[in-house]
């Protein structure tokens, strides 16, 4: 497994340092950790140049929990290492991590609580007026622990997109680490999808492949993936976002 990681890793260019994305920390032990994971994982498609959008891309994001993945695109549009703007996070839970994080950070946010809506289509319809409020041109759900309904999908066509940590078509639903885990695979990893009504089934946008340790229980493997995630998101935003100003030109 260790030659098909160092392959891989070659023909990613993941060899060199600057593409390891160590910018995402400026600790230094965790730099070294991001490099670590990144020779030993794969992400496909590769890692481009930065893209440049004339304007840049208007995102709202949505989050339910710690929001490691919202900060990570934040950080990569400070880094200039995504060409975006974050308009406005939506959380459901009022006590979450994410909010805390986009207080912090300076984005805008609101609480849309799931438990003061009669259906999740209610919601959804509250999701589409403060997005288009914002005049969002894609949506990212960056741990978003909710069923989404057509209302939202429909709003936001091929434009709504879905962080999940496994490979899918694997391990769809909830605890994707735990299956993993249990189904003894040797490689799990991450995905970014286009949002459809089936729960984490549209079409994939980007991947990372990260080995499973024998060591590995469920919080090492979780941190490995997250990793990924965060490195892994921001480059899927790009992708997603080329594919919208490419529409938008037909
Ligand atoms: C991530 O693992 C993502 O794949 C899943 O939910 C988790 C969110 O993590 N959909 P965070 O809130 O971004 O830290």
């Amino acid at each position: 497994m260790q030659l098909v990681f160092s392959i891989v890793n070659k023909m990613n260019n993941l060899d060199k340092k600057e593409n390891c994305l160590t910018s995402a920390s400026s600790h230094p032990r965790q730099n070294s950790c991001y490099e670590k994971d990144a020779r030993r994982s794969l992400i496909w498609p590769p890692p481009q140049a930065r893209q440049i959008f004339n304007p840049r891309l208007n995102l709202g994001v949505m989050a339910s929990g710690n929001g490691s993945n919202f900060e990570a695109l934040v950080k990569a549009i400070q880094n200039s290492r995504l060409d975006a703007h974050i308009s406005i996070l939506v959380v459901n839970n009022p006590n979450c991590e994410a909010r805390r994080r986009a207080q912090r950070l300076g984005v805008p946010c609101v609480i849309h609580n799931h438990r003061e809506f009669s259906s999740r289509e209610e919601l959804d319809k509250a999701l589409v007026k403060t997005f288009s409020n914002h005049a969002v041109e894609g949506v990212v759900m960056a741990g978003w622990m909710r069923i989404v309904t057509p209302i939202l999908i429909a709003a936001f066509p091929n434009r709504l997109i879905n962080i999940h940590p496994s490979l899918l078509p694997s391990f769809r639903g909830l605890d994707a680490v735990g299956q993993a885990l249990k189904a003894r695979v040797p490689i799990s990893g991450c995905s970014v999808h286009l949002v459809t009504p089936q729960v984490d089934d549209g079409p994939v946008l980007a991947q990372a492949a990260v080995p499973v340790l024998s060591s590995d229980d469920h919080q090492s493997l979780s941190e490995r993936i997250q990793r990924m995630e965060h490195q892994l998101l921001p480059l899927s935003v790009a992708l997603a976002g080329q594919n919208w100003r490419n529409e938008a030109q037909n």
